[in-house]
């Protein structure tokens, strides 16, 4: 039997866009109330009010997750605004294409920063208060890129194998608390991160769309909170 998650609150990372916008609308659908992370206030503010119209609780805290002490100082608020987080998306990160040598080296550093050092962030100010309810969901968006690099993704591969095995430390470091930590890697998807201002004009539609990654997640959010608990590590990962 699946598990009712209207009245929870989840907390999503890049919430303004892509794959997290979708993501905040189908969880507001299901009743959840949204804490919304971003770095672009006005945008977050937009989607923030097209999730009160699902009649859920929406607040927005505009900060750069690869921050530590900003984002300490956001989760704060969220908590103070909407309640302590029972589900978390770290879903927020950048691409980056190009090889080791051709690379910008601050570019190589910066998708490290937004893509490992920012998960880490959120994920340990979020954590503490899972830990308290012994209960909680945190669902971490890898890559496909982060199972099988390919030439010109060093950075962003890097960072995303990163990810995957910060996942599975912390899968099993919260297993004990009933929560459950998993990764999803998706190829492409059709957002501004894969296609850039082509969006529109490409055949994007052909790809796998944010709402489906959306759907997905919420669907995964919905099983009973044994599954992946009292599985093994390989459930920790879901290939598309
Ligand atoms: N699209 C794909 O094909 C694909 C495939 C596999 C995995 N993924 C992963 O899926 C996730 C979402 O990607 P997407 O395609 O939806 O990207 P997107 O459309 O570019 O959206 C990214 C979101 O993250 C936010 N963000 C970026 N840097 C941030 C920072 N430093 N601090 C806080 N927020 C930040 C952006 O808002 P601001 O700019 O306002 O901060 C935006 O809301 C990423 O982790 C990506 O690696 C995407």
């Amino acid at each position: 039997m699946g598990q009712n998650i209207k009245g929870k609150v989840a907390y999503v990372t890049g919430a303004g866009r892509g794959i997290g916008k979708a993501t905040v609308l189908e969880l507001a659908r299901e009743g959840v109330d949204i804490g919304l992370i971003a770095r672009t206030e006005s945008t977050l503010n937009e989607v923030a009010e097209e999730v009160r119209s699902y009649g859920v609780q929406a607040s927005v805290a505009a900060v750069d997750i690869s921050d530590l002490e900003a984002v300490d100082q956001a989760v704060e608020q969220l908590k103070k605004e909407i309640g302590p987080a029972d589900i978390l998306i770290n879903n927020a990160g950048i691409g980056s294409k190009g090889t080791l040598l051709e690379s910008d080296p601050d570019e190589w550093k910066r998708t490290f920063e937004v893509n490992v050092f920012g998960v880490y962030h959120v994920t340990r100010a979020v954590l503490p208060h899972m830990v308290e309810k012994d209960r909680g969901d945190i669902i971490n968006i890898s890559s496909s890129n982060g199972l099988k690099a390919t030439a010109g993704s060093s950075s962003y591969s890097g960072s995303k194998f990163a990810l995957q095995g910060m996942t599975e430390a912390l899968m099993q470091e919260v297993r004990p608390n009933n929560i459950r930590v998993q990764t999803l890697n998706p190829s492409l998807v059709a957002t501004e991160l894969a296609f850039g201002d082509q969006l529109e004009e490409s055949n994007a539609d052909k790809f796998m769309q944010p709402e489906d990654m959306a759907e997905y997640m919420v669907s995964l959010l919905k099983l009973n909170q044994r599954i992946f608990i009292k599985q093994s590590l390989q459930w920790a990962t879901n290939p598309f």
